[in-house]
């Protein structure tokens, strides 16, 4: 049986390198085949979302996924719209969903929301972000694009720039390089350096320095990895104002980088990357939002086949 088999996808913290090789594996197969033999994968399956937090890829990356693999999608992306606005707790929501459909995705503002979910529902949840918590499926999409890109993970050298406090995508990837031997730089404003409740959690699994200048260490990353500074996460505007637009990547930055250094973002972007930097073959955040696509693809087929694809 596969592993992967109606399991839930809380944490990337759930998944050791081997695990993670072959959902790649899969994502490869599913880059190849054909899209007639991909749609057998998901045929008559049905995806059941509910969005409690506003998303463009992640919710339209798990539409095409099922859609490209032969399944259908329904769900909730306003909640505003649903009985959620006439006091219908998440608990009901969840349980109703999981009648409809075979996976739930899940997005949400507070953190467990997905493991209470996973609890509630008899069919396998797939957390979608879960408030400053985890997106394990973007770390996934993240650790495979920097193995398409640089061929393989050991021994680079990561910069993460931004919003290490409340970006959650920044937790899963940074998790998720635990299993491979990589050297990170960590470079945000100070008052939004990684949670300390989380440092010791993230010490265990790799070596990293912080530093608020993104210079200091620009010539020797491999990837630079940026965040948006998550406005909506602060507790008053003011403090916000404060680092707004601390980092703006740009030409001039590319120009001190490493000729081949990969810069990837998990968008939405707001100012941290400048559009002339789009064009440059450094820029691989559409390719990653590509890829979000087939490794989200891979998963659904996973989890929802019991032996494979
Ligand atoms: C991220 C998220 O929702 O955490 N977006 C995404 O899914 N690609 C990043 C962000 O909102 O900044």
């Amino acid at each position: 049986m596969n592993e992967f088999y109606q399991k839930d996808i809380i944490s990337i913290k759930d998944f050791n390198q081997e695990q993670l090789e072959k959902i790649f594996a899969s994502t490869n197969k599913i880059i190849s085949l054909n899209p007639s033999n991909r749609r057998e994968i998901c045929q008559g399956k049905t995806l059941g979302y509910l969005f409690y937090e506003p998303s463009t890829r992640t919710r339209l990356s798990f539409d095409a996924a099922m859609a490209s693999i032969g399944g259908n999608s329904l769900g909730i992306s306003d909640i505003s719209s649903s009985s959620t606005q006439k006091g219908e707790s998440l608990a009901d929501t969840v349980e109703i969903m999981s009648i409809y459909s075979d996976v739930l995705v899940l997005r949400h503002t507070l953190d467990g929301s997905s493991r209470f979910a996973a609890e509630v529902s008899d069919k396998p949840v797939i957390n979608a972000g879960s408030g400053t918590e985890e997106h394990p499926t973007q770390a996934i999409q993240d650790l495979f694009t920097i193995k398409k890109e640089k061929k393989k993970i050991d021994g680079l050298k990561i910069g993460i720039v931004g919003d290490l406090k409340y970006g959650r995508t920044v937790y899963s990837l940074l998790y998720g390089l635990g299993n491979y031997d990589v050297a990170v730089h960590l470079i945000s404003p100070e008052s939004l350096r990684i949670r300390s409740d989380s440092v010791y959690e993230i010490k265990k699994r790799l070596d990293f320095t912080e530093s608020t200048n993104i210079e200091e260490y620009i010539d020797e990353l491999d990837v630079l990895y940026v965040t948006r500074i998550q406005k909506e996460r602060f507790p008053d505007e003011e403090e916000y104002l404060k680092v707004k637009g601390s980092y703006i990547v740009g030409l001039d930055l590319l120009k001190k980088m490493k000729d081949d250094c990969t810069i990837m973002h998990p968008l939405p972007r707001i100012d941290e990357i400048s559009p002339e930097v789009d064009k440059t073959k450094n820029a691989k955040y559409f390719k990653q939002a590509e890829y979000g696509k087939y490794t989200r693809a891979s998963l659904l087929g996973l989890t929802l086949n019991e032996n494979g694809f």
